[in-house]
């Protein structure tokens, strides 16, 4: 009687405890919302770090969403705009914008230019990101220890709730291209990613559990480095990007990969989503180029390797500056951004990140297969 009393008891238990599993397995029931989102990269998800601390980004970036530069090198949205967005929360601000900014719900330590090794295009390299956000945190947690909690100021126990999101790489390839070459900036992968993997144990030990890593973009259909670096006969693939450059970054994202799988075992609490953000850019780049294949909102993009605001063809000036030479105006009024994968030879427009946000975000891209929503609910991370 004893022991069917004890069997009763268990069969209910097991009962409830599969149903509890149920509900966390199916439709994504488990309760699992971001309440912050904590970003390290380069301009590719600079939300106005580089503007505040080096010179405001110019008109007309900014003119499509914005209404005016808002420190992005777009004319609208950047992914990490599309990102927040698809979260539910405020677009970050940067870590070194002293005007305006609200970090209750994040902070963003991209800045244009910033590579992972330090020694690049920029001061601001991923250790020195890595070491802002260290001072962040612990300046923050000091403040409402001191003086309670404050709407513009992060909470502490969102730091380790937090999605931390890295778009991070493409500057050190491009820096290698320009100053030594695709072989040497092959060989120098290893010591790149090296420095990666350290930034993000180091976020690890201050609490990071949940971490979404971009790969990096076909650098070679960048109309800049198609016009700068590489431009000769043979080297050109069918969609008119720099083959040897593109080579380099893909294998900067197979050893990137290799690296996420190190992480994933060796920091046991963590969950990793590598995102293959190049695959999304090159069939972005690659549709747009074939006309046989055009999905109907791509027609409307224009050449993928002509852009929109400033100009390298003949005369070389910056998006945003303007210069009459012999009678010919360059850095004309950029019009229909919205028909520019490439906003500014460099930079992706709002329209293309449009589109590359709707790939990479459901997760059709990821390793895991998992959208960013249920990024907090990778097994890796129960
Ligand atoms: C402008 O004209 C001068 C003289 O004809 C020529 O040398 C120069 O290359 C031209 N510059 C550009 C940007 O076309
Ligand atoms: C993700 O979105 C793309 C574009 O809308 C779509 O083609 C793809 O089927 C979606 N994948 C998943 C897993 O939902």
């Amino acid at each position: 009687m004893e022991s069917g009393k004890a069997i009763w008891v268990f069969g209910i238990l097991f009962f409830l405890l599969a149903g509890i599993e149920a509900s966390q397995l199916g439709g994504g029931l488990r309760k699992c919302g971001f309440p912050a989102v904590y970003n390290f990269g380069d301009s590719n998800s600079d939300t106005g770090g580089r503007s505040a601390a080096l010179g405001e980004v110019p008109p007309p970036n900014g003119e499509t969403f914005f209404g005016k530069p808002s420190g992005r090198f777009c004319d609208g949205r950047l992914i990490i705009d599309l990102i927040v967005e698809n979260l539910g929360l405020p677009y970050l601000s940067a870590y070194l914008d002293s005007i305006g900014t609200n970090f209750r719900h994040g902070a963003n330590f991209a800045t244009g230019g910033s590579s992972i090794l330090p020694g690049g295009y920029s001061p601001f390299n991923l250790d020195l990101q890595i070491s802002q956000f260290i001072q962040f945190k612990s300046r923050t947690t000091a403040l409402y220890k001191q003086l309670g909690d404050h709407s513009n100021r992060p909470r502490p126990r969102d730091f380790s709730k937090a999605l931390y999101t890295f778009d991070i790489g493409q500057n050190d390839l491009a820096y290698g291209f320009q100053h030594t070459n695709e072989a040497q900036t092959r060989d120098s992968i290893p010591t790149i990613l090296d420095e990666f993997a350290r930034a993000v144990q180091q976020l690890y030990k201050e609490g990071a559990r949940v971490f979404w890593v971009h790969n990096t973009g076909p650098i070679g259909c960048l109309p800049y480095n198609e016009i700068y670096y590489q431009p000769k006969p043979g080297n050109l693939d069918s969609n008119g990007c720099v083959e040897p450059q593109n080579e380099v970054a893909q294998e900067f994202n197979r050893q990137l990969k290799d690296r996420v799988s190190q992480l994933r075992a060796k920091l046991p609490h963590a969950a990793f989503t590598y995102v293959d953000v190049f695959s999304a850019k090159y069939t972005l780049i690659s549709n747009a180029n074939n006309q046989g294949k055009l999905l109907l909102i791509l027609s409307s993009f224009e050449n993928p390797l002509e852009f929109c605001c400033g100009s390298y063809y003949g005369y070389h000036i910056d998006c945003g500056k303007k210069a009459i030479v012999n009678g010919t105006i360059y850095g004309a009024p950029c019009h229909n951004p919205s028909r520019y994968i490439s906003w500014d030879g460099i930079h992706y427009s709002q329209a293309a990140n449009l589109l590359i946000a709707e790939v990479i975000l459901n997760g059709s891209l990821s390793d895991p297969p998992i959208s960013i929503r249920k990024a907090c609910q990778n097994p890796k991370n129960a």
